[in-house]
């Protein structure tokens, strides 16, 4: 499905625009997976009850758990090295952190469940919206309050344009860089 309708995107954006209107509000029904899953707002059950609001409380930065989003294009998600590293010097006794040890000693990668995604044929980078001053929060809500990450509203074109058209305000060069198809699908 999602190559499919990569295929499709990639058409589609040499259309003239009354085409283009009208093929999306067909396509719309369809999704990759985890997309799909991220649209239905249910929060997903996770391998480990990772508490954000814990650790952000102590004062562990965004940035330290996902270095990619200032650096590269996707964020990341530390592995239980990371998680190691403060972690066997905890002594606490707990469930949850019987789990993390378990995935420790067998050096399986966890498989966290996406919560913050969009389709494969979507080109996303978060590196021009960091440096440009946008928090994590205006995207991805108080996840400092949340414990495991919940799916936000929205993500789809419509978001994205919007913010676009509005950050643009009067300058006619960075919206027509910021509405081009050719920005976020190629
Ligand atoms: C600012 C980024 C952005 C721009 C510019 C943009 N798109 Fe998209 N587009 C997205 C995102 C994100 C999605 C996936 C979520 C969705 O479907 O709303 C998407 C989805 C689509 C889809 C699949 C529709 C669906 O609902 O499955 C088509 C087709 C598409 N875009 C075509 C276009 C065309 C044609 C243009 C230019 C007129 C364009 N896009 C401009 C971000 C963008
Ligand atoms: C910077 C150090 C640090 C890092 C990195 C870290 N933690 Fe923690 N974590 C803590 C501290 C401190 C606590 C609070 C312990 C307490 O309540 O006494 C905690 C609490 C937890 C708890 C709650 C335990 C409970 O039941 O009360 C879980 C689960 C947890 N961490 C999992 C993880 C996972 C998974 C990772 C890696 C993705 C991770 N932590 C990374 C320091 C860290
Ligand atoms: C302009 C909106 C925006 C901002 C600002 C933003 N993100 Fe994201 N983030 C997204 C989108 C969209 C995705 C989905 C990307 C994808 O599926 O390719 C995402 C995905 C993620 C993911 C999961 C996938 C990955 O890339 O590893 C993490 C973790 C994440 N963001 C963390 C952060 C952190 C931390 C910050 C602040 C430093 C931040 N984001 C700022 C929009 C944003
Ligand atoms: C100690 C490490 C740690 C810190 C600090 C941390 N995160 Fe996370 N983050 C994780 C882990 C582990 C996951 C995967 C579990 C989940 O989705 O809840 C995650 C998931 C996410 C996701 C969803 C990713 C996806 O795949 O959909 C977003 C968005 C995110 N974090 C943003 C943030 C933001 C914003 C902050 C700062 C306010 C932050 N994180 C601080 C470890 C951390
Ligand atoms: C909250 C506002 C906001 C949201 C939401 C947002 N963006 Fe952006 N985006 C910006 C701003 C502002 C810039 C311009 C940064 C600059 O020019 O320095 C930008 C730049 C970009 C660029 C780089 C353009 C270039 O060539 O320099 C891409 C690609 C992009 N956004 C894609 C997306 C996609 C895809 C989404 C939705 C999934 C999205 N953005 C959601 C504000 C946003």
């Amino acid at each position: 499905m999602g190559n499919k309708l990569k295929e499709l995107v990639k058409e589609l954006i040499k259309q003239p625009i009354t085409r283009v209107i009208i093929i999306i509000a067909v396509l719309s029904v369809f999704g990759s997976a985890g997309w799909v899953l991220a649209k239905t707002q249910q929060v997903p059950e996770q391998p480990i009850e990772f508490p954000h609001n814990r650790h952000v409380a102590l004062g562990v930065q965004c940035l330290y758990c996902h270095p990619g989003a200032w650096k590269s294009e996707t964020a990341g998600i530390p592995t239980q090295n990371k998680c190691w590293g403060c972690h066997q010097q905890i002594t606490k006794e707990s469930e949850q952190l019987d789990i993390l040890k378990e995935f420790v000693k067998s050096g399986e990668p966890i498989q966290w469940v996406p919560v913050a995604i969009v389709p494969d044929f979507v080109k996303f980078n978060h590196r021009p919206h960091i440096a440009y001053g946008l928090n994590c929060e205006t995207c991805h809500g108080e996840i400092g309050e949340m414990t495991v990450a919940e799916p936000q509203p929205g993500f789809n074109m419509g978001w994205c344009l919007n913010c676009h058209i509005q950050e643009s305000g009067d300058n006619q060069e960075m919206f027509t860089k910021l509405t081009d198809c050719y920005t976020c699908h190629h």
